[in-house]
């Protein structure tokens, strides 16, 4: 047969990825014995533990940027002043349409973009009504006159208590960093930067939720916010170390990819350093540490229309998806400004400023924000490999859910048996292993390979007497023989990519 590698067309691609997923225990819809609901996904045991590693990798690696960024933990469910001071309440808000005959509601952006206009989320909703009118678009469910688009706030609104009191599930996990700042600030002995890291769930009443995985009402964010000093921003203390690193950025209101040195993008395009050196480190992340590929990676600025309502410089993270046609957005990087701990001083009448060495001012913050099921989506997009008949899902060895699958070459033979099952505990109590002894060989590979196990053990007749198995490596598929004794350590080094196979 001939080797057919990653020949599946968007549609196919998309259909195979939803079909390992929901088969194998990535992720399935929540709720599907009632039908579901759009928006809402339930991690299986694979795509748990896939977005386990993930976010482990997101924490080593964005807590060790500086020692006095730290993790912590606040509220999904916050009181309604949170988000007056923050101006979601006024401003987080998607066009919405609705059909006059069958009350169907769409975004009305979405539908603009489906009818040939690019970018029309950037479009004022005055703008988008003369377009829905010029081009007069009907609803796609059941061809009705639409009613003109309206904004529509995207907070789910519930409430507290018997006296019911007015709060809202948080659309952001950045607030409950803002509310606990000041008290961070003076347990980490007072200094700046200062970074608050939260991994946590949040909600959004998505109008349209389309795109599968991709747009949800409940997901999780992992953001870290740096409070810093606003007269330090065209600083960074490891300037040097990044100042002659190439950035991958499309430039706002620009069509090509540019290909530009941290340096440059300082003093051409006035970008502070502080800014700058984050941007350099996110693209690091990505490129070296989940090892994307340069062609699908790149930073979108945003225009002054484009940007969140709170942001006064605001890159994009986007990836180039096979399954969603083109670079979509997985992340962001912010500035902030003190729009949000200004807006909290001003609504809460407490003082958010700091005093240091006699100087007292509002922290400015810079934000990195991330989408952490986008991320994982992107690893199952990006690392899906078609082989033949078979997929391969090369995720780097330290995100895959399994690192080491272990099997005994025939199944009724007891000696070989509990030799794999010893194998298998010992290597329990240090990675999330398999056994499987079911079905031929080769379909247990394929089934390992599927799910991205970088590395198969198979106990043969010979593991007993010469006291040694054949790993084989998901890759290329080669193999090599190596002794009981020595399995732990050489798979450790695998596994971290001190050595490769
Ligand atoms: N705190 C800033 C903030 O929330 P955002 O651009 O609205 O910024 C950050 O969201 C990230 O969250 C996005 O880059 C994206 O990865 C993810 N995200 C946003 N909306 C989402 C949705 N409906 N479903 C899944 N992920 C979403």
């Amino acid at each position: 047969m001939t080797e057919k590698t990653n020949k599946l067309n968007r549609q196919e691609k998309t259909e195979k990825i939803f079909s390992i997923a929901s088969n194998r225990g990535f992720f399935f819809n929540t709720a599907n014995i009632y039908g579901g609901k759009a928006g809402f996904f339930t991690y299986g045991h694979l795509g748990k533990s896939l977005k386990n590693n993930w976010e482990s990798l997101w924490k080593k690696y964005y807590l060790n940027l500086d020692e006095n960024f730290h993790e912590i933990q606040s509220n999904s469910i916050l009181p309604e002043n949170v988000f007056k001071a923050s101006g979601h309440i006024e401003n987080f808000n998607d066009p919405l349409v609705e059909c006059k005959k069958c009350n169907s509601r769409f975004r009305a952006d979405h539908l603009l973009e489906q009818d040939g206009i690019a970018d029309a989320e950037a479009l004022s909703i005055e703008e988008m009504n003369n377009e829905i009118i010029n081009r007069k678009l009907k609803c796609p469910k059941c061809g009705g006159n639409l009613i003109d688009a309206r904004q529509f706030n995207m907070m789910f609104p519930i409430e507290i208590g018997f006296a019911g009191d007015r709060a809202y599930l948080s659309p952001e996990t950045a607030q409950g960093a803002y509310l606990t700042f000041k008290d961070e600030f003076f347990a980490t002995r007072s200094q700046l930067p200062l970074g608050l890291a939260i991994i946590d769930k949040v909600y959004r009443n998505e109008i349209s939720p389309r795109q599968g995985f991709f747009r949800l009402r409940e997901f999780t964010q992992s953001e870290l916010q740096i409070f810093f000093d606003a007269d330090r921003i065209n600083e960074h203390e490891n300037w040097k170390e990044i100042e002659n690193e190439i950035l991958l950025i499309k430039f706002a209101n620009k069509e090509k990819i540019e290909k530009i040195t941290c340096k440059k993008l300082n003093s051409s395009h006035k970008i502070p350093k502080f800014y700058i050196y984050h941007v350099a480190k996110v693209q690091k992340f990505y490129l070296e540490i989940v090892g994307i590929p340069k062609e699908k990676f790149r930073f979108r600025e945003l225009n002054e229309i484009e940007r969140a309502f709170y942001n006064k410089i605001h890159f994009d993270v986007e990836i180039d998806f096979g399954t969603l046609g083109g670079f979509k957005e997985i992340g962001g990087i912010h500035y902030r400004t003190d729009h949000d701990l200004g807006g909290h001083q001003k609504v809460s009448k407490k003082n958010l400023s700091v005093n240091i060495d006699g100087k007292k001012f509002i922290p400015h913050v810079l934000e990195l924000s991330f989408g952490v099921d986008r991320n994982v989506f992107m690893l199952l997009d990006i690392f899906f490999n078609k082989k033949e008949n078979n997929t391969i899902l090369k995720l780097p060895s330290k995100l895959a859910p399994i690192k080491v699958a272990i099997f005994p070459l025939v199944k009724k033979d007891k000696k070989l048996i509990r030799i794999a099952k010893d194998i298998y505990k010992e290597l329990l109590q240090e990675w999330d292993v398999s056994y499987d002894e079911s079905g031929s060989i080769g379909k247990r590979y394929a089934r390992n390979d599927e799910i991205g196990t970088p590395f198969c053990i198979t106990v043969d007749s010979d593991s007993a007497e010469k006291k040694d198995v054949t790993i084989r490596n998901r890759d290329d598929g080669k193999q090599k023989r190596i002794k009981i004794t020595e399995l732990r350590d050489v798979l450790r080094k695998l596994i971290s990519g001190e050595v490769s196979f």
